[in-house]
């Protein structure tokens, strides 16, 4: 990629919207910020006189927070809204939230939202840039960009590596978010997990859907198990999360069938002793909080060029 690639996007809306050279971009600008939160003075006036806002509709403790710990670290104010201190609470449209928050003059809105789309929608009726901090069952890209920051930090190169994603694939924004970012980065993603919990679309997003977890973790580069969102099932799913566990829960012998030195990820929260056991959560394979720690620069990466790298 050239050193003069300009990153023409206002909008962080999704991976399906960025190229591999923008990927590549964010990456490479994330690598370079990293660099910042170790210093003992941590902050850059790359934002300084922007205004951050974040709008959380739904609970988070490592998304705002990075996010709130990015800006301010580039030196933006910051300023945060949630559902039950947001005026929606009185029957104000999202749409007029949004339209009032940005009479205000923020230069960034940053939205997590309970409906797929909601993103898309409020980026069609302001002109702040939005980025998405999961909406829905849809996408979560700035986790699936620190994803991807954090396999190519630990095995030097995504493409070709065997990526295998076990359990609630259909609720995962995440998951969907990681799948078109690792399949854009030449990566192979298998997914696993009961077959109700499993979109029957999902090849389309690039995944390969596999039987059993065995063939799904065999010989796998990364192993990265995901939460049973019940939150966002009208009716069980599953028969019970003691028996998720002993099927489809990652433990020792089942990890021993990846590659040696395999990663072991997670997005956060961790159900421990439900999807993933606690010792090997806290293993040396696991590498959890890598990802939380990457994800300040990939916000600070995303936020910066937005608004256009300058
Ligand atoms: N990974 C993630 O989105 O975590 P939070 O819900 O805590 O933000």
């Amino acid at each position: 990629m050239s050193s003069e690639y300009l990153f023409a996007h206002k909008h962080i809306l999704g991976l399906d919207h960025l190229s591999v050279p923008d990927i590549e971009l964010i990456l490479n600008t994330a690598e370079s910020f990293k660099e910042i939160s170790a210093r003992a003075i941590k902050k850059v006036p790359v934002l300084r006189g922007k205004t951050v806002v974040t709008l959380f509709f739904e609970p988070s403790t490592r998304t705002r927070l990075s996010f709130d710990i990015a800006a301010k670290r580039m030196s933006a104010d910051t300023f945060s809204i949630t559902a039950s201190t947001s005026s929606t609470t009185k029957g104000e449209t999202l749409a007029d939230t949004a339209r009032n928050i940005e009479a205000m003059m923020p230069d960034i809105l940053i939205m997590r939202h309970p409906s797929s789309g909601a993103c898309h929608y409020l980026a069609k009726h302001i002109r702040t840039s939005v980025i998405n901090a999961g909406d829905g069952t849809h996408e979560h890209p700035s986790q699936g960009l620190l994803d991807l920051m954090t396999v190519k930090e630990h095995k030097g190169e995504i493409s070709g590596l065997k990526i295998a994603i076990i359990g609630d694939i259909s609720h995962s924004r995440v998951a969907h978010s990681d799948i078109i970012g690792f399949s854009k980065m030449g990566a192979n993603v298998f997914v696993s997990g009961p077959a109700t919990l499993i979109p029957k679309k999902i090849e389309k997003l690039g995944a390969t859907v596999c039987g059993t977890i065995e063939e799904a973790v065999r010989n796998a580069d990364v192993v990265m198990p995901l939460r049973i969102q019940t939150e966002r099932q009208n009716d069980p799913l599953i028969p019970s999360l003691r028996e998720y566990a002993s099927f489809f829960g990652i433990n020792r012998q089942v990890l021993q069938a990846a590659k040696p030195g395999a990663l072991l990820m997670h997005p956060g929260p961790i159900n421990r002793g439900v999807e993933l056991a606690p010792d090997v959560a806290d293993s040396a394979q696991s590498v959890i909080l890598d990802q939380v720690t990457n994800g300040v620069a990939i916000r600070m990466a995303l936020m910066y060029l937005v608004l256009g790298g300058k």
